[in-house]
């Protein structure tokens, strides 16, 4: 297994041009199934979640040629419509294939997902919908298998939560429904609308995505179409935070400020000045060098505090002046790196979905463990701070969403290395 070993100390300094969004990558390919088109996807980063939707499209009969960060997907013939347990235990997000595969193959038998590092990961909200477009969903020795004996037909689908993958889901079964559907409560995230404006390139008829009533009208064909990844915000938050942890300064390349709006205050909070462009955002430390505490960071659905960044927030606060604390909504299990860090010399005390954060004057390099993508890059981030050497583990959880974290760290000046 992988290492990263860091060097502390280091303060940080230099620009970058961000990756393509995973998060929105990865729903993307899946939509690549509909209709029987060629899709070239450019800023599609070169992670090992991509490589395993990768995987996951050629089983399926698709030919996926990658050629820098542009991926090829001809989805023209498809010659399967199981998605084997190793490909579907390899992403937990390989359940957004199964509305696609609903649409193209009408039907669909795909291993249930388990649960994650963040805890269960119920997928009854994507269930329960599928089943209101039409399809019939038995459970059968860890194996779902579902059909759809008319055809997808729309519908209306107010969801109980805004779940992102659930209306992922709806809009790649429901872009080539027979009618309208309506989704109540969806999610707003920013990579929605990077997917439905993957789909509306091809053809389909989705609008209000980004808001929280979201009408699909069926069409009954998709074109081939190109389409850009949107830059990914929580890698942007990742390595801004590097630059805060570090005392340094840092400029974002070819990013969207305006998906960051939720995240930037906690930086203002802190102490850091921040100034934007269209497409840059720069980060400059505080003026007295001294980080501050945040009273509160609740994580919300967007357009609130993503969940995403909580970890690498903690981080940096974790050696801010004050006390700080965190209530998080989303996922049950979602602060495996507190213990990591107070190992590295940090003082957060977790009670159930709250974190408190006592600023410390100093961290200390230990070996510790990555055990999920967020946390593992927060491992990263206080290694980069810490006195001395700091060794992480078992970071095939950050190679998931970051692409060469040690290239970009040591182009801004870290003194960082893999060990295979
Ligand atoms: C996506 C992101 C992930 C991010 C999360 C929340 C991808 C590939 N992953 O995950 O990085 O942290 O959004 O912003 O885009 N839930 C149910 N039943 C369901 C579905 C979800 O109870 O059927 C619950 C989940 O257990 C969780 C919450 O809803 O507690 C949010 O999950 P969801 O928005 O679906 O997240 P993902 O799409 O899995």
């Amino acid at each position: 297994m992988s290492k990263l070993r860091i060097e502390g100390g280091r303060r940080l300094s230099g620009e970058l041009k961000l990756q393509g969004a995973k998060n929105s990558a990865l729903p993307i390919l899946a939509a690549t199934l509909l209709g029987e088109g060629v899709s070239v996807i450019h800023n599609c980063p070169d992670l090992t979640d991509i490589a395993a939707a990768v995987k996951i499209l050629e089983y399926l009969g698709c030919k996926v040629v990658r050629e820098g960060d542009t991926l090829t997907v001809d989805a023209r013939q498809i010659t399967q419509c199981t998605i084997p347990e190793n490909l579907m235990r390899e992403m937990r997000s390989s359940i957004v294939f199964l509305g696609a595969m609903l649409s193209r193959t009408r039907k669909a038998k795909i291993c249930m997902p388990g649960g994650c590092e963040l805890g269960p990961r119920p997928i009854d909200l994507h269930l329960e919908a599928l089943k209101k477009l039409g399809a019939t969903i038995t459970s059968d020795h860890g194996y779902l298998d579902c059909k759809v004996e008319k055809g997808l037909e729309g519908g209306k689908i107010s969801l109980l939560f805004p779940s992102v993958g659930a209306t992922e889901n709806i809009l790649l079964a429901s872009c080539m429904a027979k009618g309208r559907t309506v989704i109540h409560n969806a999610a707003q995230e920013p990579e929605i609308v990077d997917l439905a404006s993957y789909l509306n390139g091809r053809g389909a008829k989705i609008r209000g995505a980004g808001k929280s009533r979201i009408v699909v009208d069926g069409v009954e064909h998709l074109d081939s179409a190109e389409h850009t990844v949107m830059p990914d915000r929580i890698v942007a938050a990742t390595y801004l935070c590097a630059g805060a942890i570090t005392g340094g300064e840092i400029l974002l390349r070819e990013v969207r400020p305006c998906d960051l709006e939720s995240i930037f205050p906690i930086f203002e909070k802190m102490g850091m000045h921040l100034r934007m462009t269209e497409s840059e955002v720069l980060l400059k430390p505080p003026t007295d060098g001294k980080i501050r505490s945040v009273n509160a960071i609740r994580t919300m659905p967007h357009p609130g505090f993503p969940t995403d960044a909580q970890a690498p927030i903690m981080a940096v606060l974790s050696v801010a002046e004050g006390t700080s604390m965190f209530v998080e909504n989303i996922f049950e299990s979602r602060y495996k790196h507190a213990q990591e860090l107070n190992r590295m010399g940090a003082d957060i005390k977790v009670e159930g979905r709250v974190a408190v954060c006592t600023g410390v004057d100093a961290l200390y390099g230990t070996e510790v463990q990555a055990e999920d993508l967020r946390g593992g890059a927060a491992l990263v981030l206080a290694g980069l701070r810490a006195e001395g050497i700091t060794q992480v583990n078992d970071i095939h959880h950050i190679d998931r969403g970051y692409e060469s974290i040690e290239t970009v760290l040591d182009s801004l000046g870290a003194n960082i290395v893999r060990i295979a």
